[in-house]
């Protein structure tokens, strides 16, 4: 099996080292004993029921889980609930009135506190602000922002009128974001005069205005003042509004819509194996109770808990874990907008020490950053606040887990090493902090509940050894379908075996029954924990007038885990050389976002094909990586790729 991760596989196949929970953390913990794995395996329904007991619903479901119509699973059927009664309103009439509920650090060092009751009123304002113009239940409104307040705000004030939020992540691009509204329709879209990174601008409002020429349906822009006059935007009478401007007339009070339990609550795209991004659809009820379930779990998360997501809040890991789980939990979440290296390669720890952080959920490639920047940068901090450290995004190689450990967590921490995606809405396979012994590299087992394997080709269960990872059992909070397109839906997760959920990923089962993700064994790359498609990016270069073909890689890289590598071949009488190099990368940048440019790019004249057309790109992999070519057999011609080997290298020189 070819995995799309690289010398990290090696790494984690040697690892032997384990560590049991320490038994401090244990006797406090939420879940310090076997006996709830057993229970929820015997009635994964009965389990999830219980959990869902513990929110607030308007009307209670009449069925759990409704098996009828596969893949299209439905849970709490019948059941009536707002998402933000459970993360706001819930916490009002208790002492959490009072309390944090997110504090956020801006990059030049600004802060803004919300607690509770001002989270409320700003939401429930900004809800009003939204019915005014014109958004109605079920209307999809795409945010494009920083990570500011207002972000947090946006997106539980279209919860609560039942309007599907379509998150944006800052760093794509204008094309990018025009195909997402365009995908979601809707009329209205929130953006930022600009985001701060790095101390420079990130131009959000400029961006958006260039998309929303592209995009008919868009009738308002709403724009945050972050930056002010630097940022010299224009606002376009009739169609744009000023944040601040219609929070002045805004009411305050806005009941949650009553949604039922499969109303969608958000879009988020992601990409996938073809050029086109998916719009991976979630509904309430069950996103509801496998985020909250999660987070007290997972995080062990207590009142006096200072909790800190670093993920932006355009991925799925800011959705679930930094907003809706922990606000469910009434939990103070930090949210932080800029770099980690700004001003100081000490940002993060600097404000582990300002905050009293307890819990730290973090990405493999920042911590293979901090490692290789030094130990010296968390020693300059106090971080004995510290008490739980997770991951998240990528596979961790042991030694990043192990720097982690020492550095960061002061040995004391327990690790949580979190397997889940866009798709699963909530994290299925982690460690259980006061209960699981860890293995660095290994995301150990499922969560209560939740059922995985490794299938081999043929869809038999690998008790020990490697294979495909699967989902055997629908999950409260699974995607429900892809936006706007049910078949590619049924095609990408459930065809492969019938019946069962196929994650893209390659892992392995050891002795114990932990697993170990290896990496994505389809067309998707993981760039810097972000996920890449290889024939998006692809369509971006043979989009450029110069360019006849392109295949594009994800190789391994030290810190990112994989970087973005292309093979282009130049249409007839182009010179290759430096500037068309460097005016291809930008234009990359320019289609798809800053996070796609490519890190190399080599320009061949032919490129390794089977008979049927297809490009090996596993074979581009193995030229890339220096290793011995895998098997070649399908190739139409074998001479393609030696030349290409010799060729490549020779450039490494
Ligand atoms: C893919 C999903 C889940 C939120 C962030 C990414 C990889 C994710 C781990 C982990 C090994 C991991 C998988 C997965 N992945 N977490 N702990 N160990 N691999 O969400 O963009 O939907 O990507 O990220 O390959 O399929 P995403």
């Amino acid at each position: 099996m070819a995995t799309e991760s690289g010398n990290t596989i090696e790494a984690l196949l040697e690892e032997q080292r384990v560590f049991p929970s320490p038994e401090e953390f244990a006797k406090n913990a939420h879940v310090n004993a076997d006996d709830i794995f057993a229970q929820a395996a015997a009635d994964p329904e009965a389990f999830w029921a219980s959990v869902a007991e513990e929110l607030h619903w308007f009307k209670k479901w009449d069925q759990v889980l409704d098996e009828s119509d596969p893949p299209f699973f439905k849970w709490f059927v019948g059941g009536k609930l707002n998402i933000t009664h459970n993360c706001l309103d819930r916490h009002l009439t208790s002492w959490r009135r009072n309390k944090a509920a997110i504090i956020w650090e801006g990059e030049p060092g600004d802060q803004v506190v919300l607690t509770y009751y001002d989270l409320w009123r700003e939401v429930s304002k900004f809800a009003n602000a939204l019915k005014g113009l014109g958004v109605k239940k079920g209307d999809r409104v795409t945010l494009y922002m920083g990570m500011v307040p207002e972000l947090a705000i946006a997106m539980l004030a279209c919860a609560r009128i039942g309007a599907p939020h379509s998150i944006v992540f800052g760093g794509f691009s204008a094309e990018a974001l025009a195909d997402r509204i365009n995908d979601a329709q809707g009329n209205v879209l929130v953006t930022c005069d600009g985001g701060w990174r790095r101390g420079g601008i990130v131009p959000l409002k400029q961006m958006a205005d260039e998309a929303v020429e592209r995009c008919p349906t868009i009738e308002s822009v709403v724009v945050v003042k972050r930056i002010g006059d630097e940022a010299s935007i224009e606002m376009q009478e009739g169609r744009d509004h000023w944040w601040h401007e219609l929070m002045e007339s805004a009411g305050l009070r806005c009941e949650p819509e009553e949604m039922d339990a499969e109303d969608m609550l958000y879009i988020l795209y992601t990409s996938g194996t073809t050029g086109k991004p998916k719009g991976i659809v979630h509904t309430t009820g069950g996103y509801s109770t496998q985020t909250y379930l999660t987070t007290k779990w997972v995080f062990d998360m207590k009142d006096d808990d200072v909790y800190w997501c670093t993920a932006d809040i355009g991925w799925v890991t800011g959705h679930s874990y930094i907003i809706y789980g922990p606000l469910q939990n009434g939990a103070t979440t930090v949210m932080y907008e800029g770099a980690p290296d700004f001003p100081g390669r000490d940002r993060f720890w600097d404000i582990v020490e300002k905050y009293g952080i307890t819990i730290l959920y973090t990405a493999p490639t920042a911590i293979r950053a901090f490692m290789r920047w030094g130990d010296e940068y968390p020693a300059m901090h106090d971080m004995s606040s510290l008490r739980l450290l997770g991951s998240v995004g990528e596979p961790i190689n042991p030694e990043a887990w192990i720097w982690y450990h020492t550095n960061i967590g002061g040995e004391r921490c327990p690790i949580v090493d979190t397997w889940w995606q866009t798709e699963t809405g909530a994290i299925l396979i982690t460690p259980l902090p006061g209960y699981t012994a860890t293995k660095p590299g290994s995301a150990t087992k499922t969560f209560p509940g939740i059922s995985a394997a490794i299938f081999d080709e043929a869809g038999n269960v690998v008790p020990e050894g490697g294979g495909y990872l699967v989902l055997q059992r629908p999950w409260p909070s699974m995607l429900r379908t892809i936006y706007g397109d049910p078949e590619r839906f049924k095609e990408q997760y459930w065809s492969r075996y019938p019946g069962v959920y196929f994650t893209g990923d390659g892992a392995k089962i050891d002795a114990d029954g932990y697993f170990w993700v290896l990496g994505r064994v389809d067309d998707v790359m993981n760039v810097a924990g972000h996920r890449l498609s290889t024939m998006e990016i692809e369509s971006a270069l043979v989009d450029h007038q110069s360019v006849a073909e392109a295949a594009v890689i994800g190789k391994t890289h030290e810190l990112k885990g994989q970087a973005v590598s292309a093979f282009v071949l130049l249409k007839e009488g182009i010179d290759p050389g430096d500037t068309l190099l460097d005016e291809l990368k930008k234009h990359v940048a320019q289609k798809i976002g800053p996070i796609a440019r490519p890190d190399d790019i080599f320009f061949t004249a032919d490129l390794p094909k089977t008979r049927s057309g297809k490009i090996m790109r596993r074979l581009l992999r193995d030229v890339a990586e220096g290793r011995a070519l895998g098997d070649t057999t399908t190739l139409l011609d074998a001479n393609v790729v030696d030349n290409l080997r010799g060729q490549y290298e020779d450039s490494e020189g």
